[in-house]
């Protein structure tokens, strides 16, 4: 285990960070190309743990992957998809490591498809739900065993499917999309009605591959089955989620100025840019050229002279699910108290992202609350250096490292290598743009 140590920042963060490609886009677009007839080009995947995990998945699996290039932006793939031939029999458990996009989208693929397969991974992942995929998926046909309390191993017995219209409890991309998946292999409509709209990249990307899905309200989506994808050419824009830290950091180290180029700014991912601009953020959001049907732009942001707390409702939080933990950063250097309601879905994240949260800004120094689903923090002029863990997840690792930049004194992270999940670069540019080493 890698712990970082962090000193003060001393310094702006300036510069200009073309931050690596989308996990969700990455994950989707090569498990769309393995699964599709023909082979599919795609461009600046992703090359973390996360999308690592899929693609050994989808070799075991029986599509053919060919690396034809690698570079600061992300691999350049080759995949032959097994089409209508479907997936092979593997010989042993695929293993999705830390990833829950890999595990429970491959649970929709495999629902429908001759084959008995078992899915494992890493502890983290062993604790997260999987009965919210599960259910759906047995009501459509399939046998999924399971550990006894719904977690991994899953072994997905495929079989003949039937078409559903499923109302899910939760607003899970996730979930919507291993339905969505399944759906391509039953015979007729499969519907998803959501209670509030998770990000779309698997409805926007599905047709470049040859698969028309109807969207009669930002709540459903709906695909007709049976149908075969059939292969694309797909490259993948910066990950908005990823830009978040950078974001913040700027944000709130004085005379910063940071550009990032080339970021999805897909509707359902940037809850996070409407929240701090009502903090008083100065991030400016320049349009640029979509890639393929996801909007595209640079943002360019400057220190904030102040930041003031806000309030963030339910309804907002599946747009930024995924940046609660570096929004309640920002929050601890705000003036008042910040809300977040409607969060319990971050207890079931790579950690308990909600306790992590309050006993790490507790650690530093901030006034900090949590309950089942809120959290609430209130902004303090000055952090102080502690101790923390990422308890092995990615988002923390990140945040964590923010934090040490803004407290007095030195900051350990502990098994900062999770990074390596969504960002295995944070390090090195978050040092090009301060222009040092971080300690
Ligand atoms: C993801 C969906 C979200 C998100 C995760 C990636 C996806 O999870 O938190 O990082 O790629 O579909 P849920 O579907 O559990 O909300």
């Amino acid at each position: 285990m890698m712990e970082l140590v962090v000193a003060p920042a001393c310094s702006a963060l300036s510069g200009t960070v073309r931050v690596p490609s989308d996990k969700s886009m990455s994950h989707r677009a090569v498990l769309f190309a393995g699964m599709a007839n023909g082979t599919s080009l795609v461009r600046d995947v992703l090359d973390s743990a996360d999308v690592r995990s899929t693609i050994s998945a989808l070799h075991w699996l029986g599509a053919g992957v060919r690396v034809l290039g690698g570079g600061p932006r992300g691999l350049v793939l080759e995949i032959t998809g097994w089409g209508d031939r479907g997936p092979t029999q593997p010989q042993g458990p695929v293993d999705c490591g830390n990833s829950g996009t890999t595990a429970r989208l491959l649970m929709g693929v495999l629902a429908g498809w001759p084959v008995r397969v078992t899915l494992t991974g890493d502890s983290s992942l062993s604790r997260r739900p999987m009965r919210r995929v599960a259910d759906p998926l047995r009501s459509m046909g399939a046998r999924v065993d399971m550990a006894g309390d719904g977690t991994l191993p899953v072994t997905v017995h495929g079989a003949r499917l039937s078409p559903v219209a499923y109302a899910s409890p939760v607003a899970s991309a996730q979930v919507k999309t291993a339905i969505l998946l399944a759906g391509l292999r039953a015979d007729g409509t499969t519907t998803v009605t959501e209670p509030a709209p998770s990000r779309d990249h698997t409805e926007r990307m599905l047709p470049a591959f040859g698969v028309s899905v109807s969207r009669e309200s930002p709540l459903r989506a709906a695909v007709a089955g049976p149908v075969a994808l059939t292969a694309a050419e797909v490259t993948v824009p910066a990950d908005p989620s990823s830009a978040a830290f950078l974001a913040v950091a700027a944000t709130l180290l004085e005379n910063s100025s940071l550009v990032l180029p080339d970021v999805a700014v897909n509707p359902t991912r940037t809850g996070f840019l409407g929240v701090l601009e009502r903090m008083g953020a100065e991030i400016v959001v320049r349009p640029a050229e979509p890639m393929g049907t996801e909007p595209i732009a640079t943002l360019e942001v400057r220190s904030a002279r102040s930041l003031r707390a806000t309030r963030v409702p339910a309804e907002e939080v599946p747009s930024l699910i995924d940046e609660v933990p570096i929004l309640a950063l920002a929050a601890a250097r705000a003036q008042g108290m910040t809300r977040f309601e409607g969060v319990g879905e971050l207890r079931v994240k790579e950690s308990d992202r909600l306790e992590a949260v309050r006993s790490g800004l507790e650690a530093v120094g901030v006034p900090v609350r949590a309950g089942a689903d809120w959290l609430e923090v209130t902004g303090t002029a000055a952090l102080q250096g502690a101790r923390l863990s990422s308890l092995g997840d990615h988002r923390l690792a990140m945040t964590w490292a923010i934090a040490g930049l803004l407290a007095a004194g030195r900051t350990v992270v502990d098994a900062f290598e999770a990074v390596d999940v969504s960002y295995p670069t944070f390090r090195d540019d978050v040092e090009a743009l301060l222009g040092r080493r971080l300690a």
